[in-house]
């Protein structure tokens, strides 16, 4: 867009049901604060807007493995996350949430205005519906076996071990993991955006308007959907969790997370405006309003087609750009949040940022990092080894190196203060440096205006490697065995450190926007104030006034060690052995302890419960938490794994009496088939307590 008058950014809304890692990090929210800070940096009407999701099944699934209810999950990682943010200097201009009631009163109208024009399609569907909770079933909370691999850890919308997508009408032998009850199919009644109404409409903004400008991968997922025939869009869900649909019919049905999060970015505009006493609206109604949505690949879809086509029915504006990035690997696989092959931006927190006095070193380490292998066009891949490199080899090595030496020289050579500039005396390199310095601004510059982080950040540090090769041509260290003989030569070297220092303060400008921490020390170390860092200075070669005196150099970078990389491998390697414990069973469990249905004796009749005796025990390899147990149970010994060994040693427990699920049917932990479950009580702290009667009894006695 040629000159907006107003910016408005937004990063994809995180689900509140977990920490994030750094393929999130990388993927919306770095360069959403790199281009926000830029224009900060240009004194442009800019809001930058993110908050939690907390709609959709995510949430009531995660309020189930953590055996808690949705609010307290949405309240603990919400502000989990908010914290994370702020600890890498993600710099929101608020960090809203969709559980506020300003939130569900946005997009319940927002709703009612589309249902009210026309706009909204129903279908009668049938879909399954759990008998005994009484409950329409979403996808997700059914399991069954994968017609594909047969595994059972098969969901109604993927299978968890070969990752094939299902719907839940192919799961073999379905089972509603609410009640453990058989679903059934049932009518229900939906509302359904159609989307192939709007294809027209679709096919010229995207396909020509923005084929362009926007990032080619962008365009080909568009033209893909909209190649493949736009289907109606169901918009609400039978679910109790969610923003309520505000019609008197629709009892029991929500807004499907998808029609109500990407609302969550007007209501947090709104709530901006409230609390800095602006209107919200110029910012989603003006034309000449820039918005921009930062997201990964995977929310393509919804920011440019379906959101889109809500945008332009509500009377809003549409996106100007919507750059999405591809994804993030580590160490050669797929990040997984399930497998836990993952770096969680809070693990990166507590052992580098708090682990340093301030951090600020730690968190531009990794905002470089991982903005110099940003998937801005394929998949990339964080690998410790090559975030040990990018901070050796370049932040410090170049960068770093490059402030340090001009620091030092001239406190020893210009007695701590800018030397002057002697025009006269000025010969071919601090020529070249000075128009290096005024391209490297514009292409910086035009970089960032397209969204092209990697390269302007490459951009910035090429300028640092510049300044370095002048130093090197220059030698002022050398020149300065030459003053007794020739006092002229002190011009040269005032050249020299005039211009290393005019570059370090435009260094300052430029990395502003991808290390802000990295900026603020060195305006300590100049004594300069925020102003300067105003963008149109950059490209200036008068930015630190001749005579000023400047403080010591700080250490803007440590480097990291072969034994702090060794040790993060180590880590990520243990973490995803110790999540190969496979869930806990299904059988009769409701969503919460206090939800869940009254059994009939038959049901409770149907577990075989004994007492056994533990009479060997040892660690099962490779996998932390287990422990390989041989229980004898009278008439036989059975083997049976059980996840208790971070609070047992095998020692301890041999021949304590336990409690046994015995025809619980036999499943495999590591290649050891486990045949029944021990039960164990869990005490406030997490630890684990055996369940075993008051005194000894025989070796099989029945539990009842
Ligand atoms: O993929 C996700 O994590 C979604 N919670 C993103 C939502 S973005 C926006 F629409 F709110
Ligand atoms: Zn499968």
């Amino acid at each position: 867009m040629q000159n907006p008058k107003r910016y408005l950014i937004t990063a994809a809304l995180p689900y509140a049901n977990g920490l994030k890692h750094v393929g999130h990090l990388a993927g919306a929210y770095i360069p959403a604060d790199i281009y926000a800070r830029y224009l900060r940096a240009q004194l442009r009407d800019v809001v930058f807007v993110c908050g939690s999701d907390e709609h959709g099944t995510a949430i009531p699934i995660q309020a189930r493995k953590e055996g808690t209810t949705a609010q307290a999950i949405i309240d603990k990682y919400h502000e989990a996350m908010r914290q994370d943010f702020g600890d890498l200097s993600i710099e929101f201009d608020i960090y809203h949430r969709t559980s506020d009631p300003l939130h569900h009163e946005t997009a319940a109208a927002f709703f009612q205005q589309l249902e009210q024009a026309g706009e909204l399609e129903t279908k009668e569907t049938e879909q399954f519906f759990d008998p005994e909770a009484q409950t329409f079933l979403a996808d997700r909370f059914i399991k069954g076996t994968c017609p594909s691999c047969k595994s059972d850890r098969a969901f109604g919308d993927q299978c968890e071990s070969c990752g094939r997508s299902l719907s839940p009408d192919e799961l073999i032998n379905p089972l509603s993991t609410l009640s453990g009850a058989t679903p059934i199919l049932k009518k229900t009644t939906h509302w359904y955006l159609p989307l192939g109404k709007h294809e027209a409409f679709l096919r010229e903004w995207i396909l020509e308007q923005h084929k362009q400008d926007w990032r080619p991968t962008v365009v080909g997922q568009c033209k893909g959907w909209i190649e493949g025939g736009l289907q109606s869009r169901a918009v609400t869900r039978d679910l109790d969790w969610g923003v309520k649909v505000p019609l008197p019919q629709a009892d029991g049905k929500v807004l499907y997370v998808w029609f109500d999060a990407p609302i969550g970015y007007i209501s947090a505009t709104k709530q901006w405006a409230i609390d800095n006493g602006k209107d919200w609206e110029p910012y989603w109604k003006d034309a000449d309003t820039q918005l921009v949505h930062f997201i990964g690949k995977d929310n393509i879809v919804f920011h440019c087609i379906i959101f889109p086509v809500m945008l332009k029915l509500g009377g809003y504006i549409l996106p100007d750009n919507v750059p999405s990035n591809e994804f993030l690997n580590l160490e050669g696989d797929k990040m997984s949040t399930s497998r836990n092959w993952k770096l969680d931006m809070r693990d990166y927190i507590n052992d580098f940022v708090k682990a340093e006095n301030g951090g600020g070193q730690a968190v531009d380490m990794l905002r470089y990092y991982l903005t110099q292998i940003a998937p801005e066009t394929k998949d990339s891949e964080f690998t410790w080894k090559g975030f040990q490199d990018a901070v050796n080899n370049e932040l410090v090595a170049v960068l770093g190196n490059f402030v340090n030496r001009s620091w030092v020289l001239m406190h020893k050579l210009c007695k701590g203060k800018v030397p002057p500039y002697h025009a006269a005396k000025a010969d071919e390199y601090d020529k070249a440096l000075i128009e290096q310095i005024r391209v490297a601004t514009e292409s910086i510059t035009a970089h960032l205006e397209k969204y092209q982080f990697r390269d302007a950040l490459f951009t910035v540090i090429d300028l640092a490697r510049h300044g370095n090769q002048y130093m090197q041509r220059k030698e002022p260290w050398i020149i300065a065995k030459r003053l007794e003989t020739e006092p002229d030569a002190q011009q040269s070297i005032d050249n020299c450190l005039h211009l290393c220092l005019q570059l370090t303060a435009n260094l300052t400008i430029l990395v502003n926007p991808f290390l802000p921490n990295t900026t603020k020390t060195l305006c300590q170390m100049m004594k300069v104030v925020d102003r300067m860092l105003e963008w149109k200075n950059a490209g200036r070669i008068d930015l630190l006034k001749v005579g000023y005196s400047l403080r010591e150099p700080q250490l803007l970078f440590r480097k990291i060690e072969d034994t702090e990389i060794a040790t993060q491998l180590e880590k990520l390697k243990k973490n995803m052995m110790s999540n190969e414990i496979p869930p806990a069973p299904i059988t009769t469990q409701a969503e919460l302890p206090a939800a869940k249905p009254t059994i009939q004796f038959d049901d409770f009749a149907k577990i075989e419960l004994k007492v056994g005796t533990i009479v060997a025990a040892e660690k099962v390899e490779k996998a932390d938490k287990l422990l390989k147990l041989s229980v004898d149970l009278g008439t036989e010994t059975r083997t049976i794994v059980s996840g208790i060994a971070l609070h047992y040693s095998p020692e301890e427990i041999i021949g304590k009496q336990v409690s046994v699920v015995t025809n619980l049917a036999p499943r495999k932990m590591r290649g050891i088939e486990s045949n029944g479950m021990i039960l164990m009580a869990e005490d406030a702290s997490g630890k684990l307590h055996f369940v075993n009667p008051q005194s000894p009894v025989e070796p099989g006695s029945g539990i009842s």
